[in-house]
């Protein structure tokens, strides 16, 4: 196949088939006896290509001229040999079991010298061979454990113990599920395994089942965690001590380290007891691991745990970053891109109403269109279990309300640079027709290198329109909404600036321009624009900057600044220098 990189192993891909193309072992069978294959077989299937060969089986696909569909016909060679016993135990053992991840037998028989037997043909590539492209995606990987789990508990049910899976016989199917396909070391069978086969001292048994032993369900939720040990790191796991998988691939989730770890201790009663033990732990609430010291309250926990149930094999929470009035804002790690991003997931409450909810696909869908330096990028918006979330980049740093409450107010400098870059944003934002409506001290977010990062653009109107204020109210203090908010009527751009305006005040005075309990005390202090003065507490802003912003901050839209663009002009003619006032002049004239 074209395509098909080598990968960090170094290992050359030996194509698309879990079977590779054989070159014949040393050990192949006699010529005549394979040519007596297809006389016998061939009435009743058409023997479409060998794909596997050893001195006592080969493999086919076939085409079941009766049933009419593709099998996997697997033919034993040798009459009266212990491998025929061998071959007939594996399918009875086979034939035991049912489950969609355990390759199933059809039929068996016998004719002339050979037995055989029918199983369903799995269209997929060995876990070996994908591994050859390097370590599987960890969502893949999380799915592949239930199914190899699921299965498990199916086999001990009828007590068949697998107890040796290796990585060769687990094909992938094109669906992305793993599917069982070797039963041949089962306990069921182990009377025909030979002691001396150096099969059974595969890295992906259990230390018990290396050593001859038939093994317990504990045997098989080892040789479960090596394969997926495997998958994940694209290393095996050590005979003796077993090597944390995170510090292989820092991305697995610190949940599934647990779990692994657990389910490959050396000594069987330290592990998993059940394959449905190790399956509750694996799909539960995976944060228990990393429970602090001081618990939260109970529903804080059980809202979490929704959450990452919801969040299934797509994301790992791994720390609240903050909760607003309408969510909660998670650090987590996108499991897929494996990388960390920042999710948003709405109170629960907010996603009852339909109206909301589609109210807020769409602002969102509008707010990912926005391309810009100093706006968040949105990545993904998806619902599931009854939560609704979103997913963005994770800006470092803190938001400028932590910044001023730890460091106190903003030189002006660092002032305007946040005033400019906002600007920015916002000319970016109003002319594709997107108002923000909740610029807050909360909502611009500064890197470290002092870049501003504004988010939530847009959401503020699709979970509480365009009203503050009544037992509704879900969003905090409105230090910073402009007057047409609080009174619920119609808002434009105008409000975005008359908001940056009051964060201007905010980041150079460490206070809001208005404060007030309620939304309707400020409201009485906008209006009669009770202003404090600037220049008062800080003698180093310049009086046109002060100008400036109390311009910003009329209470009547009209008198404000009507673009973000006029808003800078103004800014910039009040920082500028003489030269740049005239110049200023000159070109107002
Ligand atoms: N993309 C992001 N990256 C990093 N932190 C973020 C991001 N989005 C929001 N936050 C932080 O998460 C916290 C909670 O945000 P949110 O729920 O919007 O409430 P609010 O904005 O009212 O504080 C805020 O402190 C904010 O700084
Ligand atoms: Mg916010």
């Amino acid at each position: 196949m074209v395509g098909r990189a080598t990968t960090g192993l170094g290992a050359i891909s030996r194509g698309p088939s879990y079977f590779p193309p054989v070159p014949p072992p040393p050990d192949t069978p006699p010529v005549d006896l394979l040519s007596g294959i297809t006389p016998a077989l061939e009435p009743d299937f058409r023997l479409d290509n060998l794909v596997a060969l050893s001195r006592e089986r080969a493999l086919y696909r076939a085409w079941d001229r009766r049933l009419r569909r593709n099998v996997a016909l697997r033919v034993h060679l040798i009459p009266d040999s212990p491998g025929r016993a061998w071959f007939a135990r594996e399918n009875e053992t086979l034939a035991a079991l049912d489950h969609p991840v355990l390759r199933h037998v059809y039929a068996a028989g016998e004719v002339g010298p050979f037995a055989y037997r029918t199983t369903n043909w799995v269209d997929g590539e060995s876990l070996d061979g994908a591994m050859r492209r390097g370590p599987r995606p960890i969502p893949s990987v999380m799915s592949m454990v239930r199914d190899l789990l699921a299965a498990l508990e199916h086999a001990h049910t009828h007590a068949i113990i697998l107890r040796r899976i290796v990585p060769t016989t687990v094909i992938l199917e094109l669906s992305g599920r793993g599917v069982i396909t070797d039963l041949r070391y089962a306990n069921w069978c182990l009377a025909h395994v030979p002691s001396d086969d150096p099969a059974q001292a595969t890295p992906f048994a259990a230390p018990e089942v290396r050593a001859g032993e038939p093994g317990d369900p504990s045997s098989d939720v080892y040789t479960v965690a090596a394969i997926v040990y495997y998958a994940l790191t694209a290393k095996e796991p050590g005979l003796a001590d077993i090597v944390a998988p995170r510090t292989l691939r820092p991305a697995i989730p610190a949940a599934v380290e647990q779990v692994l770890m657990r389910a490959l201790r050396p000594v069987p009663k330290e592990r998993y007891l059940t394959a449905t033990e190790m399956l509750e732990d694996f799909v539960a609430d995976a944060g228990t691991f990393h429970e602090p010291a001081v618990s939260p309250t109970t529903s804080e926990k059980g809202f979490e745990r929704r959450l990452r149930r919801a969040l299934g094999d797509d994301y790992e929470v791994l720390k609240e970053i903050g909760a607003g009035g309408f969510g909660r804002v998670y650090r987590v790690r996108d499991l897929g891109l494996e990388r960390e991003v920042a999710l948003k997931v709405l109170h629960p409450s907010l996603t009852a109403d339909p109206g909301v909810m589609e109210r807020f696909r769409r602002e969102a869908q509008l707010a990912a269109r926005l391309r810009h330096p100093n706006i968040v990028n949105i990545y993904d918006i998806q619902s599931r279990a009854g939560l609704q979330w979103y997913v963005m980049e994770l800006v470092p740093g803190e938001n400028l309300a932590q910044l001023v409450q730890r460091d106190g107010a903003f030189p002006v400098p660092r002032t305007m640079r946040l005033l400019f870059e906002a600007l920015g944003a916002l000319e970016h934002a109003h002319a594709r027709g997107l108002v923000h409506r909740d610029i807050k001290p909360e909502n611009m977010l500064l890197e470290p290198n002092g870049l501003l990062r504004i988010t939530d653009f847009g959401l503020a109107l699709a979970l509480r329109g365009d009203r503050f204020g009544g037992a509704s109210s879900r969003s905090g203090t409105p230090q910073f909404a402009a007057p047409e908010q609080l009174l619920g009527e119609r808002v434009d751009q105008r409000a975005d600036l008359y908001s940056l305006g009051a964060v201007a005040y905010f980041a150079l005075l460490a206070r809001p321009p208005f404060e007030g309990a309620t939304p309707e005390a400020i409201l009485a202090k906008q209006t009669t624009d009770a202003l404090p003065s600037i220049r008062e507490s800080r003698g180093d802003v310049p009086q046109d900057l002060e100008a400036a912003l109390r311009k910003a901050v009329s209470s009547e839209p009209a008198e404000r600044y009507q673009t973000a663009a006029a808003f800078r002009e103004a800014l910039d003619y009040a920082t500028g220098g003489v030269l740049k006032k005239m110049l200023h002049m000159l070109r107002v004239s």
